[in-house]
């Protein structure tokens, strides 16, 4: 692997089918799968296979049909998690055993009663474990976020000494800013033994609206490897949302970091996991939202029908929408109006533009938006007529 290539590891359907109400069945889960491989993710995280009898068969059907991606099945640093989800994922050409344990304070205070070297001992026996069915193997360090550097440090240590392939820091509260999720990543690199042989996986969550801050500050400091989500869903305010994070490192090639991933497929793959969760995308949503390319203002919009690049720094087509949208409000122009017109007919003189403004401006008073039909209208009023 190019040393410059960020691997894509999309966990929609393990973390993001957490969302309350927005459980798949095996069925949309498969079809989702599909288009995950073709969009050109490197792994797909396809459930947590212990958790029911519904999830083992839906990541044990995703293993047969993904052609391209490795399969991963999350499990908890327990062996018959392992063992389960190593029969799930027997068949799969690329199989992955994401294991772990909780490495914070808190969470071995709270969660486990227990001891960072007893932390320490589970994990690398999962890893150790899970090694025995399976040759890849990512382990997560949970909370990592808020673990102290140094304790952190030991355990990735110790499990790549066991065997671990992918070393993933997760920001499991969303607590992390980007300067400091970054240095615990350049920390790691620089301070644990035989980290240069695996790939530093980011899993950051939303909690403060970080989660893409946080996983490209991971990236710049040596991750090599983001864990996201199509339109950012998961728990809580989410994970990183893959379209944010494919479309920052191509929009900003002087990073020098790329994915494999088919950007045109974004759009389409988004409307896909929001109508089959049933989870509307907010319209203000970064690349995916229904305002990220549309102009409503005067201003924007006379800059935008001069010049597509005065007010979009990426071309919708990349992402897989058809073309930007001028939306006709009380707050746009005259060349906003004409535009519109133009696209169903009519070609208006200066003259006839200002007359019909007038008109439009009383309109778009009474009403939200004014669409095709109100255009028409407005010209029959005035008697004009498309060409
Ligand atoms: O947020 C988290 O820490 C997780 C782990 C299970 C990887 O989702
Ligand atoms: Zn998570």
């Amino acid at each position: 692997m190019s040393d410059n290539k960020v691997q894509i590891f999309d966990t929609t359907l393990r973390d993001g089918e957490q969302v309350p109400g927005c459980k798949l069945n095996t069925e949309q889960k498969l079809v989702i799968a599909e288009r995950l491989d073709l969009l050109g993710v490197d792994i797909i995280e396809a459930g947590f296979p212990v958790s029911s009898p519904g999830d083992f068969k839906s990541v044990n059907e995703i293993a047969k049909i993904v052609k391209n991606a490795s399969v991963c099945g999350l499990t908890r640093a327990v062996e018959n998690d392992i063992k389960v989800a190593a029969e799930a994922l027997k068949i799969a050409k690329r199989p992955r055993i994401h294991t772990g344990i909780g490495t914070s304070e808190s969470h071995i205070k709270y969660k486990f009663n227990s001891t960072q070297e007893k932390v320490i001992e589970r994990g690398v026996a999962a890893v150790k474990y899970a090694k025995s069915f399976i040759e890849d193997i990512e382990f997560f360090a949970e909370d990592a976020g808020r673990t102290d550097n140094e304790f952190l440090a030991r355990v990735c240590e110790a499990v790549i000494k066991a065997g671990a392939t992918v070393l993933n820091i997760p920001d499991t509260t969303g607590y992390c800013l980007p300067e400091e999720y970054g240095a615990k990543i350049k920390y790691l690199k620089e301070n644990v033994k035989g980290i240069h042989n695996v790939v530093i996986s980011c899993h950051c969550h939303n909690d403060l609206g970080l989660a893409t801050a946080n996983s490209i500050a991971g990236v710049m400091n040596g991750a090599r490897q983001i864990e996201c989500t199509i339109n950012g869903i998961g728990e809580r305010a989410g994970n990183t949302a893959l379209e944010e994070v494919v479309m920052i490192m191509k929009q900003h090639p002087y990073l020098n970091i790329n994915t494999d991933i088919d950007a045109k497929l974004l759009y389409d793959t988004s409307l896909m996991v929001s109508e089959s969760m049933g989870m509307m995308v907010q319209p203000n949503k970064a690349i995916v939202g229904a305002n990220a390319f549309a102009h409503s203002s005067g201003i924007h919009q006379d800059g935008v029908i001069k010049n597509r690049e005065t007010y979009e720094i990426i071309d919708p087509a990349e992402v897989g929408v058809t073309e930007s949208a001028i939306v006709l409000t009380a707050r746009s122009g005259r060349a906003a109006l004409a535009y519109r017109a133009k696209k169903i007919g009519y070609e208006l003189t200066k003259l006839q533009l200002d007359v019909v403004y007038k008109d439009f401006l009383s309109y778009a008073d009474r009403k939200k938006e004014i669409g095709d039909q109100d255009i028409h209208e407005m010209m029959k009023s005035n008697d004009l007529v498309a060409v």
